[in-house]
């Protein structure tokens, strides 16, 4: 009765560990979640006004599929301003979320067969997306040694004759490293000896990075825009989740066909949500800027302390709201009830049983050392997270 399709995909990893912390909480434990993939602030008020005002104006029918005229002019007008990137408008398709636009792009560009790179760790989504086009995922593991990101020489290696895209993600989820400009530009060389690889370059956490200026692979490489992708949207920067509004920008060859798939699956993203979207792009950035200061304070709090654990080994990343320690000293631990903790999972299900501490497993991410806490909670209860790790690692021994 199920497709195959559908039989070949994994349920979301990160989605599991948030349900079995609900659990835990509704039978009265006390939980403090670092597993949120969402800010913990609320959508600035012009905002939340502009799509109050959409309402109120009856604003309330289809868009065009791609979105809204004015939405478009304003992200290309965004990637001028911040990004330094051309984008005509139609080269650009509003979606309900970056992710529609990353799956849809993939769906535009992918056939059965052909392989696509994807770096890990990576975004839970990314493998399983390629695998609904019938693609198949590639994965390049890469090491803390270089902050979990992605280098030519790994890069050259991976390459074959099936490649056909590669998904670089930077901030990244779920590490928060960030590439540089010097970085990106030597991917860039190597991936312009294979003019038949294209690339999607996932920038939603763009606006939350910290120690140094967003760059996109486009401002590195621009002799690459005839086949790169950038997938972008409103969730994580601007406190939107719940909004569902995202992007891609990319050759209007590309552009078109994912607005045909969009055309016939989901039609257009929310007219309220694009007013908001629109307001977004055109205010003021000044609460971007208080949530970028707020998340920054988390970030260097947090590196610090579980850099004094014992057994904890945590680089300081430049962006997103995720922090990414190896943990591998302490797999093969006993832990008090006798059970053994074989790796990432065993290690995030104690944490959070035993101390009331949910943090994602490294596995589902693609890389078993790891395990990411999210920063997306009050200072307050990061305190209590850490005293709470302390605890729970040392009685690991
Ligand atoms: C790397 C990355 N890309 C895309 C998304 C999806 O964002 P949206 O809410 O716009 O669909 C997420 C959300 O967790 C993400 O972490």
């Amino acid at each position: 009765m199920i497709s195959k399709r559908a039989q070949l995909l994994s349920p979301s990893e990160t989605l599991k560990i948030t349900a079995k912390a609900k659990e835990l909480a509704r039978e009265g434990k006390s939980v403090i979640s670092l597993s949120a993939g969402e800010p913990d602030f609320k959508t600035p008020p012009h905002i939340c006004n502009a799509a109050i005002q959409a309402i109120t104006d009856g604003f309330h029918g289809y868009t065009m599929n791609t979105g809204m005229p004015e939405l478009r002019e304003a992200v290309s007008a965004k990637l001028k301003r911040d990004n330094g990137l051309d984008f005509s408008p139609d080269q650009i398709v509003l979606s309900n979320g970056a992710k529609q636009s990353i799956g849809f792009s993939i769906l535009a560009t992918i056939d059965p067969g052909d392989e696509v790179l994807i770096p890990s760790p990576y975004w839970v989504s990314y493998p399983e997306m390629v695998k609904m086009a019938l693609g198949i995922p590639k994965v390049i593991k890469t090491t803390f040694g270089n902050n979990y990101k992605l280098t030519a020489t790994q890069l050259e290696e991976a390459i074959t004759k099936k490649t056909r895209a590669i998904i670089l993600c930077s901030p990244s989820n779920p590490t928060g490293a960030c590439y540089t400009r010097q970085e990106l530009k030597e991917l860039g060389d190597v991936l312009k000896k294979y003019p038949d690889v294209i690339i999607f370059s996932d920038e939603i956490y763009e606006y939350i990075i910290f120690d140094q200026d967003h760059v996109s692979i486009l401002n590195a490489a621009p002799e690459l825009a005839d086949r790169t992708v950038i997938i972008n949207g409103f969730s994580k920067g601007f406190a939107m989740t719940g909004w569902r509004l995202g992007y891609m920008a990319g050759p209007k060859k590309i552009a078109d066909a994912v607005a045909k798939i969009q055309s016939q699956e989901t039609s257009a993203p929310s007219s309220i949500s694009q007013k908001a979207g629109l307001a977004a792009y055109t205010g003021s950035m000044k609460p971007i800027e208080e949530m970028k200061k707020a998340f920054r304070e988390r970030r260097d709090y947090l590196v610090k302390e579980l850099n004094e654990i014992k057994g904890v080994e945590c680089f300081k990343p430049g962006g997103a709201f995720y922090v990414f320690p190896d943990v591998h000293h302490y797999f093969g631990k006993t832990a008090p009830d006798g059970s053994t903790i074989q790796n990432s999972t065993d290690l995030a299900l104690y944490l959070l049983e035993s101390h009331g501490v949910a943090a994602v497993p490294g596995d589902a991410f693609g890389e078993p050392d790891g395990l990411r806490l999210s920063y997306a909670a009050s200072m307050e209860n990061l305190k209590e997270a850490v005293k709470r790790l302390r605890k729970g690692l040392k009685a690991l021994g």
